[in-house]
């Protein structure tokens, strides 16, 4: 079986006129199925950008990024897409949320978009808003829902498509400590009962003890902590 993602040797430089920025200097990370992984770095160090490569958000300057042992460094921008809209799901720092959709709406798009039927997408969606404490939640914008229970959203949308992959930055990040626990408990729980791969940028040091690996970036690497 392949490994649901790895970075091989990930280059990633920022160009500016202030001069470059290398953020990334040869990263390397496997992700096997069902697996949890926490990075943990200083706020700058790469977190975010590192995820939007493996996330194929971004391309790399040098290395290899793949998902399931495919190479997607030499693909095409449709088939970049294609392949992040079926295999990952990606929790952004700010959560992203389409504010004129309802929770369900923006649990169901990216399953019509991948092509599932309505009817299929629907009951996808109402089972995760579900799983995640929001069954009675689904008709309300985004705006009319606790910051807490927004993320929950994200995360609810970011599995709908069943991922191979789950790429989440900082999901807990602008939450309390109480509601923080709760939202990555209902995270974990979600994530481990599918076998999904999952990365997960995070600041806070507890989170990260629940989860089965921490990794750091030091000089551009990935390194166990
Ligand atoms: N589009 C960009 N153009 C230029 N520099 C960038 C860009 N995006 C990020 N950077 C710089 O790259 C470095 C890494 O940024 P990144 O967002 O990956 O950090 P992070 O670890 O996610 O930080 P945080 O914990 O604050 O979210 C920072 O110094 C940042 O200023
Ligand atoms: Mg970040």
């Amino acid at each position: 079986m392949n490994d649901p993602l790895a970075l091989r040797g990930v280059v990633r430089t920022y160009r500016g006129e202030a001069g470059d920025l290398p953020v990334l200097r040869g990263a390397d990370l496997v992700l096997r199925a069902g697996e949890i992984v926490a990075l943990v770095a200083p706020s700058g160090m790469g977190k975010s950008t590192l995820l939007h490569l493996a996330g194929l958000l971004e391309q790399p300057d040098g290395g290899q990024v793949l998902i399931d042992g495919r190479d997607c460094g030499g693909l095409s921008d449709t088939e970049r897409t294609a392949i992040r809209r079926l295999r990952v799901g990606f929790v952004y720092q700010f959560h992203h949320l389409l504010p004129e959709f309802s929770a369900l709406e923006n649990v169901l798009l990216p399953q019509m978009i991948a092509g599932v039927a309505r009817r299929n997408a629907e009951s996808r969606a109402r089972a995760l808003l579900e799983s995640f404490g929001l069954g009675a939640r689904g008709g309300h914008l985004p705006g009319k829902l606790s910051g807490g229970e927004q993320q929950r959203v994200a995360i609810a949308r970011a599995l709908a498509n069943a991922p191979w992959v789950l790429l989440a930055d900082e999901p807990t990040g602008n939450l309390d400590v109480g509601t923080s626990d709760v939202v990555f408990t209902e995270l974990l729980k979600t994530v481990r009962g599918q076998g999904v791969a999952a990365l997960v940028a995070t600041h806070n040091t507890e989170l990260a003890a629940r989860m089965d690996r921490v990794v750091t970036l030091r000089d551009g690497r990935v390194v166990p902590m």
